[in-house]
Formats: C-alpha cells, structure tokens, sequence
C-alpha cells in the first residue's frame, strides 16, 4: 500500500463517518471497507467500552469471534484499555496474554479510540501475516479513529 492508497482509503472513511446512516451502519461499513481495502487486514472490528471497565464487540468484518465482551487487562484488547496505549503484537504466539479468535491470526494492532480525552472504544485489527504492520498503519488507523470516535 502507497501513502496515497491509505489516503484514499482515509477520505472514504471519513466519507461514510459523515454520510447518512445509524451509528452501527456506518461503522460496520468501515469494518468492511478496511478489510477489503488493506490486504493484511484480515479481520476489522470495534470494541466499545460498556460498564465497569469491560469491552463489548461492536461491528465487525471477518470471522465470528467468541470473544464478545472482555474485561480491562484481559488479552491484547484489554491491555490496551487498561493502559490507554496503541498495542501492536507482531507475533501473537509470543504474547502471553492473547485471547485467540482463529488459530490463522498471527498478529494483531490494538488502537484506542478516544472521545474528548475518554476512552470511548478499539479499533481491532487481525491479519494472518507475521509482522504486517508498519508506522504508516499506525499513522493511518490514529486518523481513522479520530474521523470515527463520534459514532461509538
Ligand atoms: N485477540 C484479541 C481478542 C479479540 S479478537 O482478536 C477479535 C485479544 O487478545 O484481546
């Protein structure tokens, strides 16, 4: 992928955050979008933050997960809301506190998504390669959480 590609990608996102559509609607089109988009990203979705320091799945593309609500510290995804920090495991089999959605995902990025200084959501991304993911990715998935952090 060229910066002008993850551009391109970026302006659509931003285009479907701000078009017509519930909430739910457009961010599991952006689910859908990144996955068909970015050829290492195999699976997409988003994470809310519900309750008492728990994660709850939100729209996803990929396949099902059980991993439907997960409490801060727990896995990658709770680490991250736990330490309001960006995770990026370029091997999962090295990561011992993984919580495994398919035996094919072999790395994971983690973004948080804040909301006027709150953690509001993740931004969860798998893709079957080892070490797919860059700092473009990562400059990349900050804008695409900035454009989307109003919708979760
Ligand atoms: N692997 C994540 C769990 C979520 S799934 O990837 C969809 C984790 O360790 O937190």
């Amino acid at each position: 992928m060229t910066d002008a590609d993850l551009s391109r990608i970026a302006a659509q996102v931003r285009a479907l955050a701000r078009g017509s559509g519930a909430p739910e609607e457009k961010l599991q089109k952006i689910c859908e979008l990144l996955r068909d988009s970015v050829p290492h990203y195999d699976w997409v979705g988003f994470y809310l933050v519900r309750g008492s320091e728990e994660l709850v799945l939100g729209p996803f593309a990929g396949a099902p997960t059980e991993h439907v609500r997960i409490k801060f510290g727990q896995g990658i995804c709770g680490q991250a809301a736990e330490r309001l920090e960006v995770f990026v495991v370029q091997d999962v089999s090295k990561e011992d506190n993984y919580l495994s959605c398919s035996p094919e995902v072999r790395s994971e990025i983690v973004m948080p998504v804040f909301r006027d200084g709150v953690l509001v959501g993740e931004l969860d991304i798998d893709s079957h390669s080892i070490a797919p993911f860059t700092q473009e990715d990562r400059e990349f998935l900050e804008e695409v959480c900035r454009e989307i952090a109003f919708l979760l």
